[in-house]
C-alpha cells in the first residue's frame, strides 16, 4: 500500500489507463472492464483492475493538474511497478485545424511548470510520448476510421492562466492543445524507463469559445478508451 493508493501489492496490473477524474475512472472501469474491482478509494481517487480482451488493465484517476497526477504516476511506477500509462483527458485547442471532439496524440508537451527547470538546474527538458505506444494509438484510429492529429501540447499549472498571450505564442509555433498534466506523466516515465501516452479529447475551443456538451463529451471519451485500450494491448511489456 502506497501513500495515496490504497492497492494491495500486486493488485494494479502493467498497464494503467489515466484519466483525471476519478469519477471517470469508475465509468470505464464499468464500461469497459471484466470484472472491474476498486483497489483505491484513498481520498476518493478511485482506482480499479479489471481486464480487457483477457488481459488485465487497471484504470486509476490523476486528479487535476501536473502536482497531483505526479503523486499517482510515481507511486504506480514506484510502488506498483506500473510499465504503460495511457493518459486519456480533454484538452483546450488552440489550433484553427482542430473541431470539437477531434483526438490529439501528445507527442511532447511543452510547460509553464518549473519543475523540470529545478530538475535539471536551468536546463529544458523535452519529454517525450513512447513512440510504440503513440505508433499503436495511431494505427488503432487509422483502423477504426477515427481522425487524430499527432503534435505537442502545452502541459499548463494555470486553468485560469494570467499569461493567455503565451499560450498563444507555443501555438504559433505548432502547439496543438492545452492540457495540465502530460509533461509531469511523460518526465515521470522518462526517469523511470517506462511507457507513457497522452490521448486528449477536445472539450473546447479556445479560439472560438466553443464547447462540447456532456453528452457529446461521454460519447467521445467513449471513443477515445477504445483507443487507449487497443494501443496499450497492441505493445508488449
Ligand atoms: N485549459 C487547460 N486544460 C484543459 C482545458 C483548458 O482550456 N480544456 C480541457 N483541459
Amino acid at each position: 500500500m502506497s501513500t495515496h493508493l490504497g492497492a494491495a501489492p500486486g493488485a494494479v496490473s502493467p498497464r494503467v489507463l489515466l484519466p483525471g477524474d476519478p469519477r471517470r475512472a469508475q465509468w470505464i472501469a464499468e464500461t469497459f472492464l471484466d470484472e472491474a474491482e476498486c483497489y483505491s478509494t484513498v481520498r476518493n481517487m478511485l482506482g480499479f483492475t479489471g481486464s480487457y480482451r483477457g488481459v488485465p488493465v487497471s484504470v486509476q484517476g490523476s486528479g487535476m493538474g501536473q502536482p497531483s497526477a505526479a503523486i499517482y504516476v510515481t507511486e504506480l511506477f514506484t510502488e506498483y511497478d506500473v510499465q504503460q500509462v495511457v493518459r486519456v483527458g480533454t484538452c483546450g485547442a488552440l489550433s484553427e485545424d482542430l473541431a470539437l471532439r477531434d483526438v490529439v496524440l501528445a507527442i511532447s508537451a511543452a510547460t509553464d511548470a518549473s519543475t523540470n527547470r529545478l530538475r535539471f538546474e536551468g536546463l529544458d527538458f523535452c519529454p517525450p510520448a513512447d513512440f510504440a505506444l503513440l505508433q499503436a494509438a495511431h494505427d488503432a484510429a487509422v483502423g477504426r476510421d477515427r481522425p487524430v492529429s499527432v503534435g505537442q501540447v502545452f502541459s499548463t499549472d494555470s486553468f485560469y492562466n494570467d499569461r493567455s498571450d503565451l499560450t498563444w505564442r507555443l501555438a504559433e509555433y505548432g502547439v496543438l492543445a492545452v492540457e495540465m498534466e502530460t509533461n509531469a506523466l511523460y518526465t515521470l516515465a522518462a526517469k523511470h524507463t517506462r511507457s507513457a501516452l497522452t490521448i486528449c479529447t477536445v472539450s473546447d475551443h479556445i479560439k472560438t469559445g466553443e464547447q462540447t456538451t456532456a453528452d457529446e463529451r461521454e460519447k467521445t471519451f467513449g471513443d477515445m478508451v477504445e483507443l487507449a485500450l487497443d494501443a496499450m494491448l497492441a505493445v508488449p511489456l
